[in-house]
């Protein structure tokens, strides 16, 4: 086993900063790159060329993907800024229409764009009647984030000029806005079929108001929609719009990295939130709640478990790959799950079985010694829940939030011409042996 020494040698010159590797006594130079926070990374897109070595790095849990003007966070210190504005005060000041106009195209819009952003959006927010067909393939048990999943994919036949890979920036306005437009419905449509309603067409409301008039109007009845219930919408789609190289926008950034279309690659990450350990957490969340309600509510028991190694059980919104520290979304959505149940007159039990698991969590060395807090699923299904929707469309909330984070990651990418991603192994199998005839196995 050959000595080998990775000095970090980080030389600010005029020019550039460099790592130095030493391997098998030879020494390599790296370039060190610097983001605009500060952040550095060596930049080893010559190490195989130059020393034959790759790196591995299961998960990517010390890797950078790409260099992204979106998003930044600091696990650390628990920030989070698209663009550079704050998660605070985008979540205080700003619409969620207004927020995907800034991640997509990279600046707070003025009143004119804005406008003219929504009115193409609100062009697009119908879907085509044959749309009807493919859902009343569905069983009404169908989860619907495999329903999302599958529309999605599905527009690709109704606007095949999304295939194109030569698209120019009109043609991308489009598709953008199409997207945009037709989650809401898709994710509305899937719910209302599920549940043996009549679809109920969009509408000229606003993004938010659209969306629960498509949710919730029945035939027989009035719809009163609450300004507080469309104020925390609003929030919580905010709050989940991006958070740079996460799972499922690495997903749609490898999709896209093949020059698949728009729609093809917000469907694969439609698919990657959906499981447990990502979007689908805040499912998860709530079925532990409730669990651990219908259980007499005993936390002490459920913590144990979130402790044992042998338990495969985990503690569902708790613990995050990126922030050591309080994940900033979770305080936001934390105070909204107060406002709104109080406005709502709602008095749900899970809620304080979720703040005295916080309260245990905070103060024991197991969660403390592993940086282990609440994320952005441990408090969003609760005001779910409170809205009015069923646990199963939790993760498809997560989806609509996040929609405007993969496009513009999904564009930058695109915009960049950046090449196709295909990461490199280590190979670990049988070395080369003669094929062995049937008769002899
Ligand atoms: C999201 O990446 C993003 O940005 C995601 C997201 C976004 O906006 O896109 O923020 C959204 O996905 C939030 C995360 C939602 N998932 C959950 O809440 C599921 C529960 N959490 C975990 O499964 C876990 O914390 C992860 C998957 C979120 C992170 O896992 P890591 O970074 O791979 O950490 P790890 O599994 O290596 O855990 C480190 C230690 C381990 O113990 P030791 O081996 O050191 O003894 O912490 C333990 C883990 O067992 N641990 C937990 C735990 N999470 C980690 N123990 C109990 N309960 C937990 N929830």
């Amino acid at each position: 086993m050959k000595a080998c020494l990775f000095k970090i040698q980080t030389h600010k010159s005029i020019m550039s900063q460099f790592a130095e590797l030493s391997f098998d006594g030879k020494s390599y130079q790296l370039p060190v790159v610097e983001g605009t926070e500060g952040e550095k990374a060596v930049d080893i897109s010559k190490l195989r060329a130059q020393s034959g070595l790759i790196t591995l790095d299961t998960g990517y849990k010390n890797t950078g993907a790409t260099m992204s003007g979106i998003t930044f966070l600091d696990g650390e210190k628990g920030i989070l800024h698209y663009r550079g504005y704050s998660i605070e005060e985008l979540a205080e000041n700003a619409s969620f229409i207004e927020v995907a106009y800034l991640l997509i195209y990279g600046e707070l819009p003025t009143q004119s764009q804005l406008e003219a952003f929504e009115a193409r959006i609100m062009k697009h927010n119908n879907l085509h009647e044959d749309f009807k067909k493919i859902y009343d393939g569905f069983p009404s048990s169908a989860h619907p984030m495999g329903v999302l999943s599958a529309m999605v994919s599905s527009l690709t036949a109704f606007y095949p000029g999304a295939l194109n890979p030569n698209f120019t920036d009109e043609e991308a306005d489009r598709t953008i806005a199409r997207l945009m437009g037709k989650l809401p419905t898709i994710a509305a449509w899937a719910y209302t079929n599920s549940i043996g309603a009549p679809v109920n067409y969009p509408t000229d409301k606003d993004y938010c108001s659209n969306f629960l008039y498509m949710m919730f109007k029945r035939p027989n009845r009035d719809l009163k929609i609450d300004p507080v219930v469309v104020k925390a919408l609003n929030t919580l789609l905010i709050l989940h719009a991006d958070h740079e190289q996460n799972c499922s926008t690495s997903t749609v950034r490898i999709v896209g990295s093949s020059h698949a279309s728009l729609y093809s690659s917000v469907a694969a990450g439609i698919n990657a939130l959906w499981g447990p350990l990502h979007g689908g957490a805040n499912q998860a969340v709530i079925e532990m709640l409730d669990a651990i309600h219908a259980d007499g509510g005993d936390t002490k028991k459920y913590m144990a478990k979130a402790k044992d190694k042998n338990d495969p059980f985990r503690l569902m919104g708790f613990g995050h790959r990126v922030y050591k520290n309080f994940d900033p979304r979770a305080r936001i959505i934390k105070k909204a799950c107060d406002d709104v149940l109080e406005a709502l007159g709602v008095d749900d039990p899970v809620l304080d079985i979720a703040k005295g698991l916080e309260q245990e969590a905070l103060s024991d060395p197991y969660f403390k010694d592993r940086n282990l807090y609440p994320n952005v699923d441990f408090y969003s299904g609760i005001i779910y829940r409170a809205l009015g929707l069923k646990t199963e469309l939790f993760t498809v909330m997560f989806a609509l939030g996040r929609l405007p984070g993969w496009i513009a990651q999904w564009k930058e990418l695109r915009d960049n011409g950046e090449p196709i991603g295909r990461p490199r192994q280590i190979y670990t199998g049988a070395t080369p042996r003669a094929y062995v005839p049937m008769e002899k196995r």
